[in-house]
C-alpha cells in the first residue's frame, strides 16, 4: 500500500510528517511521490499565516483529480487543531482530520474508519505524550530532525502556535538519546533539535538544552548538532558556552527579534527589550565570531510607525545577519494582535517588507561573498539540479553545490569556496 505526504510550513510539521512516516511503515504502507497511486493521501498543514491555510484548500482541489476511489484522504497539522471541523465541511473529500498531539492515534483512526466509513475529526490535547506511542525514528536522510520540545507558552500577540501546538512539553533527555541513537543507526550524521521554543527545554534529566547537546556530542557517528528556534529572553550560557566547547555544534543561531522596536516588542508581548536581544548577540560573538547568525521579522505590526520600522532597518544594519525569514503582519483569527485598532494599511506593509528584505539579502549576500577562497567542510545531501552535481551546506548552514560522484551523499567533505550568490555557494572538491 502506498502513502503519499504533502507537507507545508515549519520544520516541526516536517518532523511530524517523517513521523507518521513511521507510524504508519508499521501498518504496511510505502511511499511514493505519485498520488495517483497512493491509498492514503496526507496533506500536514501550516496555520502560522493566512496563505498557509488557502493553500490547504487549493491543495485538496488538486488531489481530487488524482484520487483512486477507494483512497483516504487525511488532513493533518496546525489547521485542523484551530478549524478541523470546518475542513470538513468545506472539503467532502477529507476523509480524516487529525490534529499535532493525535498523531500517534492516526492507525487507529483509520482502522475505526474504514470499519463504519464515518468521517471523523480528533484534535483534542491528550493526556498521554504521544511521543511515548510512536514507533522507532528512522533517519530520513543524512541530516535529520528531533523534536526535542513542543508547544509554546510565550503567547505572542500575533501568533497562533500557543492555540494549535498546545503549551510547552519538553521530552524526557533519555528519550531524545535513545532517538538520536536510532537516527544514527539509520543513517543520520546530523541532528536538528527542533522545538517552538527549543532553548527553553526544561525536561527531566538534564539541566538545559545546552547539557542536551552536550550529551548528545558524545554520540558516535553524529558529526553535527543543530538547534532551532530559539526565544531570546530564555537563551541559556550553558548553550552559548556550548558554541566554545562542543565542536559538533555547528555555528549558527537562528535568533528571532521579529522588531527592533522596544514599542512594538512590548506590544507584541516579546519579553525582552532590542538591547537585551543585542547583549545575546554579542555573547555568541564572544565565544564564536564566526557564528551566523538568523533572525524572524514581522513588519507591519499593528500600530508600528515609519520610526519604528527605521528602528528594525538600524538594527539588522548593527547585527549584520548571515540568514533570515520576513513577513508581513497577518492578523490570525484567535490572536490579540488581530482586533488592535490600529492596523497597518496593505501597501505601507509591501513597502517596508521589501526594503528590509533588500537590505537583508544584501547581508546575506555579503556573508556568502566572504566565504570565497576558504576551505568548507561541506555535508552532501541531495543531489544537485543538474547532472554531475550534489549539494550540501556548509557549518554557517549555506546551501552549497559541488561538482562531485552522486556516491559522496551523506558524507562530509572538504570544499574549496570559488563562487557565491545571495542563496548558495559553488566549490571545489578537494
Ligand atoms: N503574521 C506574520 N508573521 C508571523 N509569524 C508568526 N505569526 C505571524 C503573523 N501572525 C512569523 C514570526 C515567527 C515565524 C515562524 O512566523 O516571525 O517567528
Ligand atoms: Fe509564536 Fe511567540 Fe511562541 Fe514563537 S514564541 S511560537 S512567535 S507565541
Amino acid at each position: 500500500m502506498k502513502l503519499y505526504i504533502k507537507t507545508f510550513g515549519c520544520q516541526m510539521n516536517f518532523y511530524d510528517s517523517a513521523r507518521m512516516r513511521d507510524a504508519l511503515r508499521v501498518l504496511g504502507y510505502t511511499d511514493t511521490e505519485d498520488p495517483a497511486e497512493a491509498d492514503i493521501l496526507l496533506l500536514n498543514t501550516c496555520h502560522i499565516r493566512e496563505k498557509a491555510s488557502e493553500k490547504l484548500f487549493s491543495e485538496i482541489g488538486r488531489l481530487n483529480k488524482f484520487k483512486k476511489k477507494n483512497a483516504l484522504l487525511i488532513v493533518a497539522g496546525c489547521v485542523v487543531q484551530a478549524d478541523g471541523e470546518e475542513i470538513l465541511k468545506r472539503a467532502h473529500s477529507v476523509d480524516i482530520a487529525v490534529g499535532p498531539q493525535n498523531y500517534h492515534r492516526l492507525p487507529e483512526l483509520i482502522t475505526r474508519f474504514n470499519r463504519s466509513k464515518g468521517r471523523l475529526v480528533l484534535a483534542d490535547f491528550p493526556a498521554e505524550s504521544k511521543f511515548d506511542f510512536l514507533p522507532e525514528s528512522q533517519a530520513t536522510g543524512a541530516s535529520c530532525f528531533l523534536a526535542v520540545q513542543e508547544g509554546c507558552d510565550h503567547f505572542c500577540s500575533y501568533c497562533v502556535v500557543p492555540y494549535t501546538r498546545g503549551c510547552e512539553y519538553s521530552r524526557p533527555a533519555d528519550e531524545i538519546l535513545t532517538e538520536a541513537k536510532q537516527l544514527v543507526r539509520t543513517g543520520a550524521k546530523e541532528i536538528m533539535l527542533l522545538g517552538q521554543n527549543v532553548n527553553g527545554w526544561h525536561g527531566e534529566g538534564a539541566k538545559d538544552l545546552g547539557d542536551i547537546i552536550r550529551m548528545l556530542a558524545e554520540i558516535e557517528g553524529l558529526e553535527r548538532i543543530r538547534y532551532t528556534t530559539s526565544y531570546p529572553s530564555e537563551m541559556t550560557d550553558n548553550i552559548i558556552t556550548a558554541h566554545r566547547d562542543v565542536p559538533k555544534l555547528m555555528p549558527y543561531i537562528h535568533l528571532p527579534i521579529q522588531s527592533g522596536s522596544n514599542t512594538i516588542l512590548k506590544a507584541m508581548n516579546r519579553q525582552y527589550t532590542r538591547e537585551q536581544y543585542l547583549d545575546i548577540i554579542d555573547r555568541f560573538r564572544s565565544v564564536r565570531p564566526d557564528i551566523a547568525i538568523s533572525s524572524d521579522f514581522i513588519v507591519g505590526f499593528p500600530g508600528e510607525t515609519e520610526s519604528d520600522f527605521q528602528q528594525t532597518m538600524d538594527l539588522v544594519q548593527q547585527v549584520e545577519y548571515a540568514s533570515s525569514f520576513s513577513f508581513k503582519f497577518s492578523a490570525r483569527p484567535g490572536t490579540p494582535a488581530s482586533i488592535m485598532k490600529n492596523q497597518i494599511a496593505e501597501p505601507i506593509k509591501t513597502e517596508r517588507l521589501i526594503k528590509l528584505q533588500e537590505l537583508l539579502l544584501a547581508q546575506q549576500k555579503q556573508f556568502n561573498l566572504n566565504t570565497i577562497g576558504k576551505t568548507l567542510d561541506i555535508l552532501l545531501i541531495e543531489p544537485g539540479k543538474t547532472k554531475g552535481q550534489i549539494s550540501g551546506y556548509t557549518p554557517y548552514l549555506q546551501n552549497t553545490h559541488i561538482i562531485a560522484d552522486s556516491s559522496l551523499l551523506g558524507q562530509i567533505v572538504k570544499v574549496k569556496i570559488t563562487s557565491a550568490t545571495a542563496t548558495s555557494l559553488s566549490g571545489k572538491l578537494i
